[in-house]
């Protein structure tokens, strides 16, 4: 049996902490207080959950859990000023949400582990969590279950994953995700085009919704796949960009060589 959350608090009102405090909120949590090192920030979100601003974190009101959604080099930083707070934190379970950085940073405190959602967050475009993956690991036996039952509400699509887990799948959603927008700048880039909804949408969409029918392999297309060699060469030449050029020039040959 876990312990029971009903208190919340988040450091970082960041995309990420804003939208774990907005969902929070309309799940009937208690959202004690968001914490940001800019005033103005932590105003902005606390009005819209209502909850208590803070800028100090020696002033920090008790809570359940707290999450840390700092970006993932800045975590350290932030465990090293709760530490003093220890003793005050002891009930509490402190979660980072980073796929990239291990569980065990945060082993000084008595409670701790990680809430991992793997999907893309923006402060202003609020997302459907009933679908998102969200990738668990407790300290203990009994964290692990409070993190469970508390991630389900959130969403029905939990896993628990251990840092080493967490961290190749952290890596994959990179690749799927980050590197997807930055492709889509590439292409306006190349095809001197402005508008990438009139251009290139209608394909994006339709090379995303064959993913959940067809595994990756089955799905591609395009010049590699089908060794059109003097196209490949064209586009080749075509392309001012050392980065995009060098990017095409290796996804190329992983195609060739990997899933042809
Ligand atoms: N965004 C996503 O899609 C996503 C998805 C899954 C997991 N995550 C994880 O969530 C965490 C936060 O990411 P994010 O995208 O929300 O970051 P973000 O939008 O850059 O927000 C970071 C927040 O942390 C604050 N901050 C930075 N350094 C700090 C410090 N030293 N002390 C206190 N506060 C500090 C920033 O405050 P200021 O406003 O003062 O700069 C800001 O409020 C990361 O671990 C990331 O890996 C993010």
């Amino acid at each position: 049996m876990g312990k029971i959350i009903e208190h919340i608090g988040i450091i970082g009102t960041g995309n990420l902490g804003t939208q774990i405090a907005i969902k929070a909120d309309e799940l009937n949590y208690e959202v004690q207080f968001v914490y940001n090192r800019t005033k103005d920030k932590a105003h902005e979100l606390a009005g819209l959950v209502d909850a208590k601003a803070l800028s100090i974190l020696e002033n920090l009101p008790s809570c359940d859990i707290l999450f840390l959604t700092v970006p993932d080099h800045q975590i350290s930083l932030v465990i090293q000023e709760l530490l003093p707070l220890k003793e005050k934190l002891k009930d509490t379970i402190i979660v980072h949400c980073s796929g990239a950085t291990p569980m065990n940073v945060l082993k000084d405190f008595e409670l701790y582990g990680v809430f991992y959602p793997l999907q893309t967050f923006t402060q202003n475009k609020t997302p459907d969590w009933s679908h998102i993956p969200i990738f668990l690991e407790g300290c203990n036996l009994e964290v692990t279950k409070t993190l469970e039952i508390f991630a389900g509400s959130f969403s029905n699509n939990i896993f628990v994953q251990n840092s080493e887990e967490r961290l190749k799948i952290h890596c994959g959603a990179v690749l799927v995700s980050n590197f997807v927008h930055a492709l889509a700048h590439a292409s306006l880039q190349i095809s001197e085009q402005q508008n990438f909804k009139q251009i290139y949408f209608p394909l994006i969409t339709e090379t995303v919704q064959k993913l959940q029918n067809f595994q990756p392999h089955e799905c591609i297309t395009g010049p590699a796949k089908r060794k059109d060699f003097t196209t490949i060469q064209k586009h080749l030449s075509l392309i001012q960009n050392s980065e995009i050029k060098k990017f095409y020039e290796i996804m190329t040959k992983y195609i060739q060589e990997n899933i042809i």
